[in-house]
């Protein structure tokens, strides 16, 4: 059975997407099929990270499916990296348009998060799919509260900060509400001169939730900028082995 992962934060810019998709390559790199999926229709851009650049439209995106314009395996892109194919991994993408007018048609008439569900269904079939990993768009909005329900994993992530803190515990109870079957948090951007150990126990007696992932703060990830995939380009670093560990969590 394939699973679809959710990768939430409530505020943006906690490293959702750059997690999203190193997760979902990691994945890929044993052997898995990954869809990864851009829902955040009103800011997207993890396409970045797959060097899918959209300087010239494409021929579908995810707003051309859930218009009814195309099936949504027509709007899946293969952006396997090298590794994962040697592995007979892949990772599909299906990006979200970034022309303005296809946006905030988004926005003003909102989206169908059935047809999003079916959809994925579809997608699994076409694609022999293992995973979808769902990135979203940050805090609370109808579609998210929807997309979350459909979730078999939830992976929330946050920031050791005050406001991500807060907001954070906000969708952890909505998400109990809403009987999620698994859910992981994963925290980002911890100093390095921090104790790690006492940032996981401090979040995991917060929510009664697991922390499967504390990443550091590294100067490399904000160098790359999301040009790259951070696993791919510094595979010994120990923000990598720090994501394939959140990988395994997710996959066992
Ligand atoms: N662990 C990290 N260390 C340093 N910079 C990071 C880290 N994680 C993410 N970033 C940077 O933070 C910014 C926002 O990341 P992004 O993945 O786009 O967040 P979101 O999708 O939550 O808005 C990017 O410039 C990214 O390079
Ligand atoms: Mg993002």
């Amino acid at each position: 059975m394939a699973k679809i992962v959710l990768v939430h934060s409530f505020r943006g810019g906690t490293g959702k997407s750059n997690t999203t998709a190193n997760l979902a390559t990691a994945i890929a790199c044993t052997g898995q099929q990954v869809a990864v999926i851009d829902t955040d229709i009103q800011s997207p851009g993890i396409h970045i990270l797959f060097g899918l650049e959209q300087d010239t439209p494409l021929k579908y995106t995810l707003n051309d499916y859930l218009w009814g314009n195309c099936a949504i395996e027509d709007a899946a892109y293969d952006v396997s990296p090298e590794a994962a194919k040697q592995n007979n991994g892949r990772v599909f993408l299906l990006p979200s348009s970034i022309e303005a007018e296809d946006m905030t048609r988004i926005l003003h008439e909102g989206y169908d998060v059935r047809l999003l569900k079916n959809g994925f269904r579809s997608l699994v079939k076409a694609l022999n799919l293992d995973y979808i990993f769902v990135d979203t768009h940050p805090g609370l909005n109808e579609e998210t509260l929807l997309s979350i329900a459909t979730a078999n994993i939830l992976v929330v992530i946050l920031r050791p900060d005050r406001q991500d803190l807060q907001g954070t515990a906000v969708m952890v109870d909505l998400a109990r509400q809403l009987k999620v079957p698994k859910m992981l948090i994963v925290v980002n951007r911890v100093l390095q001169d921090i104790d790690i150990n006492a940032v996981r126990q401090q979040i995991e007696s917060k929510y009664d939730v697991p922390v499967v992932g504390v990443l550091p703060n590294c100067d490399e990830m904000m160098r790359l900028g999301s040009s790259a995939l951070f696993c791919l380009e510094y595979p010994d670093h120990p923000l990598t082995q720090e994501i394939k560990t959140v990988a395994q969590s997710v996959m066992t």
